[in-house]
Parts: structure tokens; C-alpha cells; sequence
């Protein structure tokens, strides 16, 4: 399965902080906002990942990222010129794709779960279909909403409803079979002239396809678009991190867990980052390793 890591937009809710730098660069506490969504398709086994950006802020994310080694995995790069919606990133994406299963995490997305990689690999294995995340929010109109049935099926989706009729939101991850571009490329563009991801996800619900994998009351789904959501998702892994002394949405730490890079090249890693924390618990998961 191949992945996506998608970066553009035009993070306009948290202007003017990104009137000169990509919203997904920004710190979230301890490291820039990509790596965490980055950590989370690592943890789901992908190790093809395409960065879609901007034409403007692409060349940071290649500086930031390189060619994937650090992490273990293989980056490619491509440009999206305008925000015409999230489901485009198939389109960009089809020919690397190439007719594989594809998922899709944004770049502003943060999910924290006890058993999450036992999830996203339970949803990359299967082989038909797709799988989206739902998680209980506050304020679902302000997102791509999922309802269910009684059996606990889910019934409908529809993005940005007036009148929501659950409180259950679709999260920015997405996994998709291998007929996710031909999908992408028959629909067309809603009022607001995007391609709209709810409609790709609503091809699967159709066709009876779409599993909803609903996030319980032990997870954490932030998505870092507004000021208060970026305080509080760096606040949310501030308190992890510190308290427990684990670190979260570390793509090092993933690499080398998931046997990606050894302990030697994670010791490597940590000498780079200097003397800051995120490289002294680095340094000391490598030797731990060693010893
Ligand atoms: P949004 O938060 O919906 O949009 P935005 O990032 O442009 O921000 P704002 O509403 O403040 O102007 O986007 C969700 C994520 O998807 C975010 O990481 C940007 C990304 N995205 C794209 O890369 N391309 C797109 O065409 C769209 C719509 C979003």
C-alpha cells in the first residue's frame, strides 16, 4: 500500500502565521506539524509516501524531508497548484500510484491511540473497500459528518452539515483500495468548486464498501487548523511526552521500532538533533538498544 501526505491549502484560519510559511511546517511543541501524520502512515506499514504541497512551499518540505532515508521509507514530491479539494491528491497522485491501495493522511491531522497501530493495520490489509476514522467532537458541522444506523452501520456522510445528525466526524486519514483514482477522477466539484473527499467516501458507502472504524473515548484526534487547536495539540504532546517520557509522533522513533533503521543509525539521528530532549530520549532508546 502506498501513502499520501497531503500539505497544501491555504491555512487561511491561521493567518497571518501563514502568509510566508506552510501551516503543516509549524511547530507543533516539539517538531513540525507533517511529522506527526507522517509518524501515523509509518505505523500503518507504508513506506511510499508522495508529499503533495504547494508549489510554493513543496521545496521546504523536501528540505525538511529529504529523500525518506532518515525514516526508512521513499518520499516522492508533487505540487498541487491550487486547493481544489482533498480527493484531487488521487488525480496528482495516479500515476505513482500506479493501481496500488492507497491511503491518505493531512498534513494538519494528529491521531494519538493506545492500540492505533493494531487499527491502521488492520484497515491497510484489507483488501476491498475503505476505511475512514470517526471520532466524537464538540462541533461536527464543522466537518465531514457520519451517521449510523442502528445495527451501528454507517448510513450516511455529509460534509458540513447546518444540522448535523451525529456528533461523529470523519478524521483526516483515509485508506483506500486500488480503484481510489478512477473513483476520484468521476467526481465532479461541489458548490464550493472542490473535490470533496466526503464524495469519494460516499462511492464507497454506496457500494456498501466503507468501513467507519469509530475512535473511542482513549483517543485523541486533533486536527491543528486554528490557533487554539495548534496550542492545544502541542499542549496534548507536551503533557505525553513529559509525563511519560515517551515521545509521540516521532518518525525516527517509528523507523527504528519498525526495524526500518538500527540502532546505530537512530543513535546517528539523535547526535543531529543536538542537545535538545527530543534527542536525548532518541540517544537513549538507541543505546538502551546497544547495551
Ligand atoms: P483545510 O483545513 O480544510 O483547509 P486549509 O488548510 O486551506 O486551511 P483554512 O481552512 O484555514 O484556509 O484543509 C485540511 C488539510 O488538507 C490541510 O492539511 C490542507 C490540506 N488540503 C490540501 O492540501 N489541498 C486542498 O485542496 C485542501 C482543500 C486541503
Amino acid at each position: 500500500m502506498k501513502g499520501i501526505l497531503l500539505a497544501g491549502g491555504s491555512g487561511t484560519r491561521l493567518s497571518p502565521m501563514t502568509l510566508a510559511a506552510s501551516k503543516q511546517l509549524l511547530p507543533v511543541y516539539d517538531k513540525p506539524m507533517v511529522y506527526y501524520p507522517l509518524s501515523t502512515l509509518m505505523l500503518a506499514g507504508i513506506r511510499d509516501i508522495m508529499v503533495i504541497s504547494t508549489p510554493e512551499d513543496l521545496p521546504q518540505f523536501r528540505r525538511l524531508l529529504g529523500d525518506g532515508a532518515r525514516f526508512g521509507v521513499r518520499f516522492a514530491y508533487a505540487e498541487q497548484p491550487r486547493p481544489d479539494g482533498i480527493a484531487e491528491a488521487f488525480l496528482i497522485g495516479r500515476d505513482w500510484i500506479a493501481g496500488e491501495a492507497c491511503a491518505l493522511a493531512l498534513g494538519d491531522n494528529l491521531i494519538f491511540a493506545d492500540h492505533l497501530s493494531v487499527l491502521l493495520r488492520a484497515a491497510s490489509a484489507r483488501p476491498r473497500g475503505a476505511t475512514v476514522f470517526a471520532y466524537r467532537v464538540r462541533d461536527p458541522e464543522r466537518y465531514g459528518v457520519v451517521s449510523f444506523d442502528e445495527a451501528g452501520h454507517a448510513r450516511d456522510i455529509i460534509e458540513k452539515p447546518a444540522q448535523p445528525e451525529s456528533n461523529w466526524a470523519v478524521t483526516g486519514l483515509y485508506f483506500y483500495d486500488e480503484r481510489v483514482s478512477d473513483f476520484a477522477a468521476a467526481i465532479k466539484p461541489s458548490a464550493r468548486g472542490e473535490l470533496e473527499i466526503t464524495d469519494l467516501n460516499r462511492r464507497y458507502l454506496e457500494e456498501g464498501s466503507l468501513h467507519v472504524e469509530r475512535l473511542g473515548r482513549g483517543c485523541a484526534w486533533l486536527d491543528a487548523g486554528t490557533p487554539d487547536s495548534l496550542l492545544q495539540a502541542a499542549t496534548f504532546v507536551q503533557t505525553i511526552q513529559s509525563r511519560q517520557g515517551m515521545l509521540v509522533g516521532c518518525p525516527e522513533e517509528v523507523a527504528f521500532r519498525l526495524g526500518h533503521i538500527d540502532a546505530a543509525t537512530l543513535h546517528a539521528h539523535a547526535m543531529s538533533l543536538g542537545k535538545t530532549e527530543l534527542g536525548r530520549v532518541l540517544a537513549e532508546l538507541a543505546d538502551d538498544h546497544h547495551g
